[in-house]
């Protein structure tokens, strides 16, 4: 009798649970987001990136106290091991800031003197020391590609602030690092997205948390993923070249679905309405570009969404709204940043996210997930029973 199976019910593990978080959730059908409880508007408000981390790695804001000595702890460990410094200057110098980042996490781990210890308290001072470190590997690298030294951390900068000098050589404004801080707070967490359970995944096998964000970091470089807002960028300003004015952007839309290919920065795994913190970027791209005197950006991304919207709506996908990537790009590239270094603008945000669920993850009660992911997959390959299929000789293959 025939055996008749349902495949792929849940491909790619959508609509799967696989563990409990108490760290951020997401209601897809109503456009919320919430970090430990917090709506994320409230914290984009009135919250700085460093409270947003130690909300999301402790599990409560701090108290003033707390959040000094939190901030201390994360401007004392900003400056990078001199031999990570002496790696990169015999690194290609074309080669992807993601890459980049993606080979220094482990010379991070080489650096860490608790490597070994795996408790939480030490735990959470890895997360400190990662949190100060991956913003300044971005920027040394940037700095090293273009034959400049690495510039020296600046204490009496924010971290978004003193990231920005560290790139760039340039002392932002107060506006500046204020919007990339919410940028930061914007992008720091977001449940159990790709790079996400990357990094719980891997950490799930005891391995230590620099093993765990490697591989986030590797999750995050693709273009479906945190790859998404230089892509955004990259289209942009192709559309902005190669259209006579905003009113060609409907056939464009048309033509760039019909032709099977994606509008970078819309639709989303899990929000099927609009995405809360695009709502908040898109106001902050229409405020910037026209500031750094590109107005016509944000002209043309809106041109963009709202035919987008319609086009996907006529096409029975009534779901498919502007991501959190879709006005990122413009924001970055009116404050100057180079379009490579958008995607590991998201790392810098999202270490804060990590750290939080590879601690969850380490330390979770054993009810609340399993004890290390492994899931099936339906074998379609060769098959000639138990025995196996005749292995021939070099000879005798055809
Ligand atoms: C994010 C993404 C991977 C979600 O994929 P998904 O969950 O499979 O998306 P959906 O199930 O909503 O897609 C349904 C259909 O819409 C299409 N679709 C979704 N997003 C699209 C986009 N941005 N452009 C064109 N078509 C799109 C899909 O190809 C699919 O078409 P099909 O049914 O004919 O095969 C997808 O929307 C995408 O690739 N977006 C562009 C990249 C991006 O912005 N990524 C950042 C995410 S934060």
């Amino acid at each position: 009798m025939a055996v008749e199976m349902v495949r792929f019910k849940n491909i790619g593990l959508r609509g799967v649970t696989v563990a409990d978080t108490k760290i951020s959730y997401i209601d897809g059908e109503n456009g919320v987001l919430i970090y430990r409880g917090y709506r994320i508007e409230e914290l984009a408000e009135r919250s700085t990136f460093m409270e947003t981390a130690f909300l999301l790695l402790n599990g409560r804001l701090p108290d003033k106290s707390q959040l000094e000595r939190f901030e201390e702890r994360v401007l004392q460990a900003r400056e990078l091991p001199g031999f990570i410094l002496e790696s990169m200057e015999k690194f290609p110098r074309r080669t992807d800031p993601m890459d980049v980042l993606e080979s220094c996490v482990p010379m991070l781990a080489m650096a860490d003197p608790e490597l070994s210890d795996d408790s939480r308290e030490a735990n959470v001072r890895k997360a400190i020391r990662l949190i100060a470190r991956i913003p300044a590997t971005i920027a040394a690298w940037n700095r090293i590609r273009n034959g400049q030294k690495p510039l020296p951390p600046e204490s009496a900068l924010s971290h978004a602030a003193n990231f920005l000098w560290q790139l760039s050589g340039q002392k932002p404004t107060e506006e500046i690092a204020r919007d990339l801080d919410i940028c930061l707070v914007l992008h720091a967490d977001h449940t159990f997205n790709a790079s996400t359970f990357a990094c719980r995944e891997v950490v799930s096998t005891n391995a230590h948390m620099y093993a765990g964000v490697a591989a986030g970091v590797g999750a995050l470089s693709g273009s479906l993923h945190g790859g998404a807002n230089e892509r955004v960028m990259k289209m942009l300003l192709q559309v902005e070249s190669e259209l006579a004015s905003v009113d060609d952007v409907g056939p464009w839309v048309k033509n760039t679905i019909d032709s099977g290919r994606k509008i970078m920065g819309m639709g989303h795994a899990v929000y099927k309405t609009f995405d809360p913190r695009a709502k908040i970027l898109k106001e902050m791209s229409r405020r910037l570009t026209r500031e750094a005197g590109h107005p016509e950006w944000y002209e043309y991304l809106v041109k963009i969404e709202e035919e987008g919207i319609k086009e996907f709506s006529a096409r029975g996908k009534p779901g498919i709204n502007t991501n959190v990537d879709f006005y990122s790009g413009s924001v970055y590239s009116a404050m100057g940043i180079p379009v490579d270094i958008m995607t590991p603008i998201f790392a810098i945000s999202r270490i804060s996210g990590w750290c939080a669920h590879i601690i969850e993850e380490k330390f979770a009660e054993a009810q609340e997930k399993p004890a290390l992911y492994r899931p099936e997959a339906e074998y379609v390959g060769n098959y000639c029973g138990a025995v196996g299929c005749a292995y021939e000789s070099m000879d005798a293959r055809g």
